[in-house]
């Protein structure tokens, strides 16, 4: 069995990050919710645990705090920042909100170099985000390091294998946090560096050919990393077994389906069904102008479309989804209600469950980056191995007001341009996404002799890490130039390129 670290999420914004580093480190992680019952962890049966950061106060009423019996499992913990509070409050420390918060990096000077800092410098630079700090120790207890302001700064108690840590190993801006994440998991939990994603690949291939003997399987493909890989590894499990369905709804990109068409019936040879449906998605857009109810539509039609295709494939018992981790997750809902919706979101995950389809999910435990990985090893294109997400509605999200035949044309070609320029530019791994948008705009220009009045495209390109947040991409002027002279030569129905200078929060990525 692989050796497996638990953590427990106590609602940090970094907590993902403590999951991936442990597995960059390839050691499996998972990430249960602060309150998980202690046989729920047991089952888990792990060589460690590790206590997130999270954003309130021990102190404070209703505070989530560590349940009991989980620092008497038996296995080392390590807490930070949040975590290594509650731990401190659990075994008789004190912790006190701190005359100042501390935030950003923070020299910290290193008193213990047995375990967790093992083979690091005398000093690092720390990553502190902190307003509430630990005031006194357990006697058990040993100063492992300290900072300027933070007496306190790592803990650690080696005969119980119990570690505090008050800034954060997983963020990237501290020195060596890798190399601190790798003592704990290899020094202090004994782990072995086992967990392996062609390993992964291997089993969940036999898993899949264990669970499905004769039956079908759908696919819904949608051509991004996720649903593609999954019908690749599905593939290899199952053959002809998989039946993969394409809804072209007439708001792809230029040469989507063809794209999608080469590489997964001719180059993978995979059994794909496409459904050509853009006349049905189009006649039902027809008027409509207000962006949730563009979205519902597209939602409902794609569903009645894949259902009904799907019918048509006898003996279908599973439906493959590309489901990932961070979907997976449970949230802890006393931090707070749901975050608001503020665009509703459909697209092939989101499928129908009157189905009666038992789900096949191969990467519920796996971060994008992961499946990335996986399709790298699978052999998937490097065109979709690092595509940009596009939007289940597609374009029609990306065409302000009302759609039409002759809009979603220009915007094709416009879309086209600038792609090309990007990857021209090798700027196209770089960006999150980079896309035109059409407004719902005319205006006068003047070509040749001539005077014009046509459409505005805005050239909207972000970096990001995750799509929750934003910056809108600084491409440099002579790239924009060229851009915009390409797109308004080359492009019929345009004359004027604008730049959305915005970024999320508070516009979002898409317009609509
Ligand atoms: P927003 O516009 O909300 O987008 O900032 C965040 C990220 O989500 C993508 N997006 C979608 N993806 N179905 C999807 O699969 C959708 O309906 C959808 N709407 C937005 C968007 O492209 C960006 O990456």
């Amino acid at each position: 069995m692989k050796d497996t670290i638990v953590i427990l999420d106590f609602g940090s914004q970094y907590t993902q990050l403590i999951a991936r580093r442990i597995r960059e480190l390839k050691v499996f992680s998972v990430i249960l919710p602060c309150n998980a019952s202690l046989s729920r962890i047991k089952k888990f049966n792990p060589k460690g645990v590790v206590l997130s950061g999270g954003p309130h106060s021990v102190y404070q009423k209703n505070a989530p705090s560590l349940k009991k019996g989980v620092l008497g499992l038996g296995v080392p913990i390590l807490g930070i920042c949040y975590g290594m509070q509650t731990m401190m409050k659990a075994l008789g420390g004190r912790v006190k909100e701190a005359p100042r918060r501390e935030y950003g990096r923070a020299l910290m000077y290193i008193d213990n170099h047995k375990s967790l800092f093992f083979s690091l410098p005398a000093k690092i630079v720390s990553w502190m985000s902190h307003g509430d700090k630990v005031e006194s120790i357990p006697p058990e207890f040993s100063i492992l390091a300290h900072t300027a302001n933070t007496a306190f700064a790592a803990v650690g108690d080696p005969k119980r294998k119990l570690y505090g840590v008050q800034f954060h190993p997983e963020v990237i801006h501290t020195d060596k946090g890798l190399q601190i994440v790798s003592n704990f998991l290899f020094r202090i939990c004994e782990c072995f560096a086992t967990w392996q994603l062609s390993d992964f690949i291997d089993s969940k291939i036999k898993d899949i050919k264990k669970k499905v003997k004769k039956d079908n399987v759908v696919l819904g493909l949608s051509g991004g990393v996720d649903s593609s890989t999954a019908a690749v590894l599905v593939h290899k499990a199952l053959g002809r077994k998989l039946k993969c369905i394409f809804v072209d709804n007439g708001l792809l990109r230029k040469n989507e389906r063809r794209n999608v068409t080469r590489v997964f019936k001719n180059h993978f040879k995979i059994d794909l069904r496409v459904v050509n449906a853009g006349k049905s998605f189009l006649k039902k857009l027809k008027g409509v102008v207000s962006p949730e109810k563009k979205r519902k539509i597209i939602g409902h039609e794609f569903i009645r479309i894949f259902d009904k295709e799907a019918r048509k494939i006898k003996n279908a018992k599973y439906l493959v989804q590309g489901t990932l981790y961070p979907d997976v997750i449970e949230s802890v809902s006393f931090f707070g209600g749901p975050t608001s919706r503020i665009k509703s979101h459909h697209n092939v995950a989101g499928l129908p469950r009157k189905m009666d389809l038992k789900l096949i999910e191969p990467f519920r435990e796996l971060f994008k980056d992961e499946v990335r990985e996986i399709a790298k090893i699978m052999g998937l294109p490097d065109s979709i191995v690092w595509r940009q997400p596009f939007p289940g509605p597609g374009l029609a999200v990306r065409i302000v007001g009302e759609i039409t035949p002759a809009k979603l044309k220009i915007l094709r070609e416009a879309d086209a341009v600038l792609d090309r320029i990007i990857r021209e530019k090798k700027l196209y791994k770089k960006l999150w996404q980079s896309f035109c948008v059409l407004l719902p705009l005319r205006s006068v220009g003047v070509m040749g002799d001539k005077r014009t009045y046509e459409y505005a495209v805005a050239i909207r390109a972000v970096e990001s890490v995750d799509g929750m947040t934003a910056d809108w991409a600084k491409i440099p002027y002579g790239i924009l130039e060229d851009i915009s002279n390409r797109i308004i030569n080359e492009v019929r129905g345009i004359n004027r390129v604008v730049l959305d200078i915005s970024s999320k929060p508070p516009a979002t990525i898409e317009w609509e």
